[in-house]
């Protein structure tokens, strides 16, 4: 078996910021209200017309190669986790293109929230079977474009935002990506989604239904309720597995949804809140982004070092929910 490990980290944001005052122009909230409840200060907004989650994710990924001076012909595979493409095809081969990563075969995941976790784990397959070599991996949402401004449970709680990592075949003994506990449950797919709504068109003889993808629907208490359960138990799982225990871990990075959820998982796994890398009171809920743009600013804060052992997990639509455990080796 291959081993593999992030050798860079890269992110993104729009330039266009907007504060809980400036919602509370559009919506009945406050500022009190929005950061006692989340945490949340700010978020960044993609605005300008043709301007998609490629843009962002292109940004992201051509700062992880360029922070290691890689070119992008080295690139075997793009994985781009979002849920807000710009063409329901995909969106990754677009970024292939953009990056000009010629030889890398590109596709999307779709897996909400959890999808940067998702893409971790994917491609350490890839790795550790022997099939790539370097693999780009981009956690990319632009969820304004999914949201009913008008709905205050929500236009409150997301932003924009792209994060970018490359993994990288090593030695087995060198093999940083230590574990993985992954988990869905359909049945509440409800809960939190972007439905197709479709009608029968009077005209079509086939009877065929067509239809259009509606705004953000969320049911934020069973949400809240389920991120605080079943995130604590996948990664007591994973710890497990790997016989390790919290007293172990140095960082958790964690989706970044709610400050309450941050703090409440970490409570029922009695890890010191000052083990909790957090920066969503700048950017709000990037979906695919959040861990990501918050494991390159913990690191640009020099707030990791050589083997520290980072617990992340991702939790959102599907619902899906899931952690991997990476020790750092840069
Ligand atoms: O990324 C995927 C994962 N997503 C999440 O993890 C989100 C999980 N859920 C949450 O973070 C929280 O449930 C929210 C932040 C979405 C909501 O917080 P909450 O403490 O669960 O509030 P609530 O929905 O129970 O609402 C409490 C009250 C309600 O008023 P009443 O019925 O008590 O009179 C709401 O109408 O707050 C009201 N409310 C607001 N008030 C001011 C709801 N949204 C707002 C708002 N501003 N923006």
């Amino acid at each position: 078996m291959q081993g593999a490990r992030i050798i860079s980290v890269g992110s993104a944001v729009p330039d266009l910021c907007i504060n809980n005052k400036d919602i509370s122009k559009i919506v009945e909230t406050s500022d009190e209200w929005i950061v006692t409840r989340t945490g949340i200060k700010e978020r960044r907004v993609l605005t300008g017309s043709n301007k998609s989650v490629v843009d962002l994710a292109y940004c992201a990924g051509m700062k992880a190669l360029n922070k290691i001076h890689m070119d992008p012909l080295e690139i075997d595979l793009i994985i781009l986790a979002t849920s807000s493409p710009n063409d329901l095809f995909g969106s990754a081969s677009q970024v292939q293109a953009k990056i000009g990563a010629k030889k890398a075969v590109a596709f999307d995941l779709t897996a909400a929230c959890s999808g940067f976790v998702l893409a971790i784990v994917t491609a350490t397959q890839f790795i550790q079977n022997g099939s790539y070599k370097n693999i780009l991996i981009i956690g990319a949402d632009v969820l304004s474009k999914w949201i009913d401004w008008s709905d205050r449970k929500t236009c409150i709680l997301f932003g924009d935002g792209a994060g970018a990592a490359i993994i990288q075949a090593c030695s087995e003994e060198d093999n940083a990506i230590l574990g993985f506990q992954l988990n869905t449950d359909g049945k509440q797919s409800d809960e939190l989604s972007i439905i197709y709504k479709e009608d029968i068109s009077p005209l079509n003889t086939f009877k065929l239904f067509q239809g259009q993808f509606q705004y953000i629907s969320m049911n934020g208490k069973e949400v809240y309720k389920f991120a605080v359960s079943k995130v604590p138990a996948s990664i007591t799982k994973c710890l497990n597995s790997l016989h390790l225990s919290t007293r172990d871990i140095n960082w958790l990075l964690l989706h970044q949804a709610n400050k309450r959820i941050l703090k409440a998982v970490a409570d029922r796994l009695s890890i010191d809140t000052s083990k909790i890398i957090s920066n969503l009171s700048k950017y709000g809920n990037t979906s695919a982004a959040s861990i990501p743009l918050a494991l390159d600013e913990a690191l640009q804060n020099n707030k990791i070092t050589k083997d520290d052992i980072i617990v992340i997990s991702g939790f959102g639509a599907g619902l899906t929910w899931g952690t991997v455990v990476i020790k750092w080796k840069c």
